[in-house]
């Protein structure tokens, strides 16, 4: 299929392979977002006027739009924020943070994001919580028995992401929260590199808490969901003062709305949130079975072609999934990548805010290619010539 009328700078041969770190936007979502402020630039839940009404319904509809993606019950279980890092962080310090004592553990893997590691050891800490890593097997991916081997007594959460953002593998949510709600272990879901390439239903996961990016789906930067059960998102104690109290009379006399809103205080992200809908309305067009799919074939595609040259060492190559992990011999991955760059091809390289996951590679840096559905094999024949050439190691030494 030809996407370029949707992602026009593909028409400048740009080969965009850094969707991991956030994926092109097409232009209906720029054009939903552009409308919204030519033709309702006006603040939602606030206004008595036809234009106020018109961006209030637009922001609902989006929640309800959300809600139909993950198979949330309520509108009421989806908040949106800035992004998965601010959802994580808002499940993170909102709930856990008031629900762990000293002692309780937490179990996350090595090949986690920063931000579900960060807020973590900060809880450690703040409150004398004990961080485990779920140990990972020999291919850096995660076991439902190597799990079922870390749960103790103390055990209170399991926070991980349902497809990591270096090795790219699926973790099986449904079963691990079956077993972790089977002994009162609540599950936190980092969800910013699964939303908009395999499908979420969290009743059917029965997950606690999801965290969602919309800029690595199509959508705007700026815009993310935290989806909670609306039991634990009461709970959530991480309240920003401001429009959303509707009585605060004196400091003994704050009375907060009802859920998400008490969640949502102050002008929310109105064109972004907008924009999302129309990215999941596309994302729904395109198919998230067919998305899955393709870009699992394109990565055994092109993991089949780099691994027939010498100079390339993979790390992730009989994972299923979209990202590929890799390095030059002796070449340091960020000289890679700015190598890759005078193709006009995208990569990113680094240790992708995973740093924890260099002690299990033995190596700090790595060069990923993460793919998309508007991704070509044609383009990736393109990289395996770019990196097919003595160039790319005299150009890293200086020569
Ligand atoms: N978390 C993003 C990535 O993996 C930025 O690249």
């Amino acid at each position: 299929m030809d996407y370029v009328n949707e992602f026009p700078i593909l028409k400048t041969g740009l080969i965009y392979f850094d969707n991991g770190a956030t994926t092109l936007k097409p232009k209906r979502v720029l054009d939903k977002m552009n409308d919204y402020y030519l033709n309702y630039p006006s603040n939602a839940h606030r206004g008595d006027y036809t234009l106020s009404l018109k961006a209030s319904k637009e922001l609902e509809d989006s929640r309800t739009c959300v809600k139909d993606f993950i198979n949330a019950k309520s509108n009421k279980e989806i908040v949106f924020t800035s992004g998965s890092t601010e959802s994580m962080n808002m499940a993170i310090y909102g709930y856990f943070y008031h629900n762990l004592n000293k002692y309780d553990e937490v179990l996350i893997t090595k090949a986690e994001h920063a931000s579900n590691i960060v807020p973590w050891f900060d809880l450690e800490n703040k409150l004398g919580i004990k961080v485990k890593y779920i140990p990972l097997n020999d291919d850096y991916t995660f076991s439902i028995d190597n799990l079922k081997e870390s749960i103790t007594n103390n055990t209170k959460v399991v926070s991980i992401a349902e497809i990591t953002n270096v090795i790219g593998d699926t973790r099986d949510i449904k079963e691990i929260t079956r077993l972790c709600h089977e002994k009162g272990i609540k599950v936190l879901v980092d969800a910013a590199q699964s939303a908009g390439h395999i499908k979420i239903d969290v009743q059917d996961t029965d997950v606690d808490f999801l965290a969602i990016s919309a800029h690595k789906m199509l959508g705007p930067t700026g815009v993310g969901v935290l989806y909670g059960k609306e039991e634990l998102l009461n709970e959530i104690d991480y309240k920003k003062g401001g429009g959303t109290t509707i009585s605060f009379d004196s400091p003994k006399e704050i009375e907060y709305k009802e859920l998400p809103y008490k969640l949502e205080a102050g002008t929310q992200n109105i064109a972004g949130i907008i924009g999302f809908r129309e990215a999941i309305n596309y994302v729904n067009e395109i198919g998230l079975d067919y998305i899955e799919k393709y870009t699992h074939d394109l990565k055994k595609y092109l993991v089949e072609k780099l691994s027939k040259l010498d100079n390339i060492i993979l790390y992730n190559e009989n994972v299923s999934g979209s990202t590929v992990a890799f390095n030059v011999k002796d070449v340091f991955a960020q000289d890679t990548a700015i190598y890759l760059d005078k193709f006009n091809i995208c990569v990113r390289s680094g240790d992708h805010c995973d740093k924890k996951l260099g002690d299990e590679l033995k190596i700090k840096n790595t060069v990923r290619v993460s793919l998309y559905f508007y991704n070509t094999k044609e383009e990736c024949d393109k990289l395996v010539v770019a990196l097919n050439n003595d160039k790319i190691l005299e150009e890293s030494l200086g020569v």
